[in-house]
Parts: C-alpha cells; sequence; structure tokens
C-alpha cells in the first residue's frame, strides 16, 4: 500500500517560498548561514551518492558493516517480545543499509510493515518499485513528507508497537540543543515500550573526522557549492562558485565539525531584488555535523525519556547503532 503519489512531484510554491525565505534570512544574519537540509536536489543528491564512496568517508560503510555483519543482533533488537510491529525509517534514501535487516525480519517470519518516511517523492516511488523484488515477502507503505508529520500519519494508520530508526549520523546535522529537542519531539509521537535505532558517528582521532569532511577529490566541496548553484538556478540568484572556496574545521573539544563557505573577494550576489554583500574572507556557515561519545548518546536519550538498551558498533567502535527504549 502507498499513500502517496508515485511520481516524483514539482516543488509547490509553498515549498519554494520557504526555501527564498531560508535563503534570505540565513544569508541577511551575521554571520551569514544556509541549511544543510537544502543540499539535496538531484545533483545534491548524486554528489552525497559520491562522498559515500569517497575513501575518506568512513560512516557509510562502518554502518553498512553492522547492518551486514550484525544483522542477527539487530533483528533480535528489534523484534524483542516478538509482537507485531512496524518499522518506520526517517529519511530511507535507497534503503542499502536497512534492506539488510529488513531480509532477516522477513526470514525470521516476523510480522512487520516497513513504512520509509522521505521528504522527496522519487525515493519513495523507487523504494516501492525497486524494494519489494529483492525482498519477497515485505510490507510496505511508504510516506512522503516531512519526519513528524509522517509519524503522526504511521500512528493514524496502525496502532501497533513503533520501532523509529534514524540511521548514518542525521542526527549531526543538528546542532546538541536541537538533537536534544528532536530525540524530545520522537518520543512525544511514541508509546511506552515503543523502540528508535539511532545511528551515530562517534569522537574519534580529529584528523579522521576532519579528512572525512574534506576530501582530497573536491567532492565536499563541490557538494557545498552545489546549494549555491541550486540557489542561483531556482531562486535566480547570480553566485560565482569561482568566488567561493570551502573550509572545513572539526573542534575535538565540542565535537562539531563545521563546513563553511568562504568570500576569495569583496563581492554583491543579487537575489530576489536584495544586494547581498560579502566582505573578502567573509564566511556562510554551510553545516554541521556533530560528533558524539557513546556517553553523551546515552545522557540524551535518557533526557528525552527514553533507556538506551544496547550499543552496536562496528569492529572499531567508531560508530553506533544505539536501540532506545521509549519509557
Ligand atoms: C547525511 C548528514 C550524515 O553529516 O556526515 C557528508 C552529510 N555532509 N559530507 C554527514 C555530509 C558532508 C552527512 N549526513
Amino acid at each position: 500500500m502507498i499513500l502517496t503519489p508515485t511520481a516524483p512531484e514539482k516543488q509547490t510554491a509553498s515549498q519554494c517560498s520557504q526555501f527564498m525565505h531560508d535563503v534570505l534570512t540565513g544569508l541577511s544574519a551575521k554571520p551569514k548561514h544556509l541549511q544543510s537540509k537544502y543540499f539535496y536536489d538531484e545533483q545534491g543528491d548524486k554528489l552525497f551518492q559520491d562522498i559515500m564512496n569517497c575513501p575518506e568517508y568512513y560512516l557509510t560503510g562502518l554502518e553498512m558493516e553492522i547492518f551486514t555483519q550484525q544483522t542477527e543482533l539487530l533483528a533480535n533488537a528489534i523484534r524483542e517480545s516478538g509482537e507485531p510491529f512496524d518499522l518506520i525509517e526517517l529519511g530511507a534514501g535507497d534503503a542499502t543499509k536497512s534492506i539488510h535487516l529488513l531480509r532477516r525480519l522477513v526470514e525470521q517470519g516476523t510480522d512487520f510493515e516497513y513504512m520509509p518516511i522521505d521528504i522527496s517523492g522519487h525515493v519513495i516511488s523507487e523504494l516501492e518499485a525497486n524494494l519489494p523484488s529483492s525482498v519477497p515477502g515485505l510490507k510496505l507503505t511508504g510516506l512522503e513528507g516531512e519526519y513528524f508529520q509522517m509519524l503522526e500519519k504511521a500512528s493514524a494508520i496502525s496502532n501497533r508497537r513503533k520501532v523509529v530508526m534514524f540511521l548514518g549520523s542525521n542526527i549531526g546535522n543538528m546542532p546538541v540543543s536541537d538533537a536534544q529537542a528532536f530525540c524530545v519531539e520522537i518520543r512525544k509521537h511514541l508509546s511506552d515500550g515503543d523502540m528508535m535505532l539511532m545511528g551515530v558517528d562517534l569522537k574519534k582521532n580529529p584528523n579522521i573526522i576532519r579528512a572525512a569532511y574534506d576530501d582530497k577529490g573536491g567532492i565536499t566541496k563541490a557538494f557545498n557549492l552545489n546549494l549555491l548553484t541550486r540557489i542561483n538556478r531556482e531562486l535566480g540568484a547570480d553566485f560565482d562558485l569561482e568566488q567561493f572556496d570551502h573550509y572545513c574545521n572539526y573542534d575535538p573539544e565540542t565535537g562539531a565539525c563545521k563546513s563553511y563557505l568562504i568570500s576569495l573577494n569583496e563581492q554583491v550576489v543579487n537575489l530576489h531584488g536584495k544586494s547581498i554583500r560579502f566582505e573578502k574572507d567573509e564566511y556562510i556557515w554551510m553545516e554541521i555535523s556533530q560528533k558524539y561519545t557513546i556517553e553523551e548518546v546515552d545522557e540524551m536519550a535518557i533526557q528525552a525519556g527514553f533507556t538506551p538498551a544496547g550499543h552496536i558498533f562496528d569492529s572499531k567502535h567508531w560508530f553506533v547503532d544505539a536501540v532506545l527504549i521509549a519509557g
């Protein structure tokens, strides 16, 4: 069953004006900033795929190792008492990691329904087209939209136990206080005994972290610059990409890894009838990829009303999928 259009939808006017509003607000602020959620247009999706294939970008491979090498452990943690449940994945993407878990659960004869949530209609229709044939017997309901709205929709469809998966260290794209608030919000949408499986990139050698966001091939730089290209195309701005460089910094004390674009000269960019001035060397803060210790992950979960029930690590203990029980 699919509740959403199967064809990729055109951007609505309100999504577009939201984008315009956010960009204007961010570029009028001091210091300037843009929101990394806007990285993912068609070209951005492609560049992120390329990042995941960069030798320096270890996150995807390590969580993949967890999903392929510790599938049984994951499946057992999630199945728990054996009660039927809905497996809700926030930002499912192409489900290349979750597919291993889904296959194992189906093989075990588990009674569950997979509900991927994604903001992209394209992603949901691809999953609908491909997953049932690669995981025969899988029950799937795709939900296209914002996480919390779709969580509510999922609750309206079914009152079974819920297991929410939030993988890939996507939580890292929020500053710590927002991440904390996000966990609280998720908890509000869950009942006692429900579960969250959260993938988090852990603090480690700072050089390894910084290199992951400053790859030698320049893919991460292109990924950041692509947002300027998107603003030019969709909002009619005139950013000159040659006039910006990429800078990334990891602070081992706070665990914040931040990306910036640096204006190489004094310049003016025109956007929606406004002139946006850049000083030479002025930066736009583009993204945060926050890193945590395992204690910090547990602490954040406890604060939000979860009980940490398990840590599933990769072999290097660089990444964790934390099993968190609501209540
Ligand atoms: C998709 C948010 C997990 O922060 O590691 C990768 C995005 N940005 N390289 C991350 C990203 C630059 C990625 N997440």
